[in-house]
C-alpha cells in the first residue's frame, strides 16, 4: 500500500467500490440509529475501527441506513436457512465489500464461503476483515462467472447459494444478464442446485439514483433495474422466484407511505425489493 492508503485505507476506493462504505456505515450505526432491529456485528466494528472509518458521512440518510440493516437481516436469514439445509454447501457472495456476513452467521465446518469483489476491495478485506478457516476472498468481476467458478470449491452436485447484496443496481444490463446466464451455465455443468438471493431496484429508483442521499456522495450511479422481481424469470435464464421482501417499506414511515402508494398506482410493483430465486 502507498503511504496515503496506509493512512486512510479507504482512499483507494472510488465509484462503485466506494459504495461499500454506505452499508458499512449502516452496520456500524445500527445499534444507535435502529436499536429496535437488534442488529449487532462485532466483526464490522473491528473492521470500522481498524480502517478508521467515521460512519457520520452517511448518518443523515436515516432511511437508507435503516434499509441497509433490514436488508442485511433478510440476507442473513436466507443464508442461515440455506446452511441449515445444506451444512456442506457453498456460499458465494458477489460484491461483498467489507461485509462480515460470514462472521455473523453460524458457518458450519463443512461449508465453504467465498467473497468476490474488485481487487482494491479484496485487498482491504484481506487486510482488515477477521479471517475464518473456511472463507476465502477472490478478486474478480463477479459477473464473469467462468473466471471465478473453478476457484470456489464448487464441486459437482454441491448445493450453492449466490448472494449479491447492494450490487445488481450497479451492473450494466448486459453484464447483469451475462452474470445470470453464467451462473445457470456453471450450475448446469456441475448438476448443482442453485439458489440466488439479490436485491433489485425498480427503473424509478435507477432514474433517481443521482438524488440518492448516500449514493450521490460517491461516484457511483445505478444502471439496472426491473419493474418486478418476477421479471428476472422472464429473461429466460431458468430461475424461478421463491420469495420477495419489500425493503422500501422497511425504511421508516415516509418511505413506507411512498412505497405503498407506488405499489397501489402500479398494480403491485415494489420500488425496491429483495428476491430469492432457485433453479
Ligand atoms: C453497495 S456495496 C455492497 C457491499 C456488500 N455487499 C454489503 O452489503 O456491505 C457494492 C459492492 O459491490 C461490488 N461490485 C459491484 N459490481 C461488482 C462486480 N461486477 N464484481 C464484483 N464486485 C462488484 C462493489 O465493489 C462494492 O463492494
Amino acid at each position: 500500500m502507498t503511504d496515503a492508503a496506509t493512512a486512510n485505507p479507504t482512499s483507494t476506493l472510488a465509484g462503485v467500490p466506494e459504495t461499500l462504505l454506505i452499508t458499512l456505515a449502516a452496520r456500524l450505526m445500527a445499534n444507535r440509529q435502529n436499536p429496535d432491529l437488534h442488529f449487532t456485528d462485532t466483526a464490522a466494528e473491528e473492521v470500522g475501527n481498524a480502517i478508521g472509518f467515521d460512519p457520520a458521512r452517511f448518518s443523515s440518510d436515516k432511511a437508507s441506513m435503516r434499509g441497509c440493516v433490514a436488508r442485511g437481516q433478510w440476507f442473513d436469514r436466507v443464508v442461515s436457512r440455506f446452511l441449515a439445509a445444506h451444512p456442506d454447501g457453498l456460499v458465494v457472495s458477489i460484491g461483498s465489500g467489507l461485509d462480515t456476513r460470514a462472521n455473523r452467521v453460524n458457518l458450519p465446518e463443512r461449508a465453504d464461503w467465498v467473497d468476490i469483489d474488485f481487487p482494491e476491495v479484496i485487498a482491504l478485506r484481506e487486510a482488515y476483515v477477521p479471517p475464518l478457516p473456511n472463507a476465502i476472498a477472490i478478486a474478480a468481476d463477479g459477473t464473469n462467472v467462468a473466471s471465478w467458478a473453478e476457484r470456489t470449491g464448487w464441486r459437482d452436485g454441491r448445493p450453492v447459494i449466490v448472494i449479491a447484496e447492494g450490487v445488481s443496481m450497479y451492473l450494466q444490463p448486459s453484464d447483469a444478464e451475462a452474470w445470470l446466464r453464467g451462473l445457470i451455465a456453471q450450475a448446469g455443468i456441475r448438476r448443482s442446485s442453485l439458489t440466488l438471493a439479490l436485491d433489485l431496484a425498480s427503473p424509478l429508483m435507477v432514474r433517481q439514483s443521482h438524488r440518492h442521499p448516500s449514493v450521490s456522495k460517491t461516484g457511483a450511479r445505478f444502471a439496472w433495474g426491473l419493474k418486478r422481481p418476477q421479471d428476472l424469470g422472464k429473461l429466460g435464464v431458468g430461475l424461478r422466484i421463491v420469495e420477495t421482501f419489500d425493503i422500501a417499506r422497511q425504511c421508516g414511515p415516509l418511505a413506507w407511505l411512498v412505497a405503498s402508494a407506488y405499489r397501489m398506482l402500479t398494480l403491485g410493483r415494489p420500488v425496491y425489493s429483495c428476491a430469492l430465486f432457485s433453479t
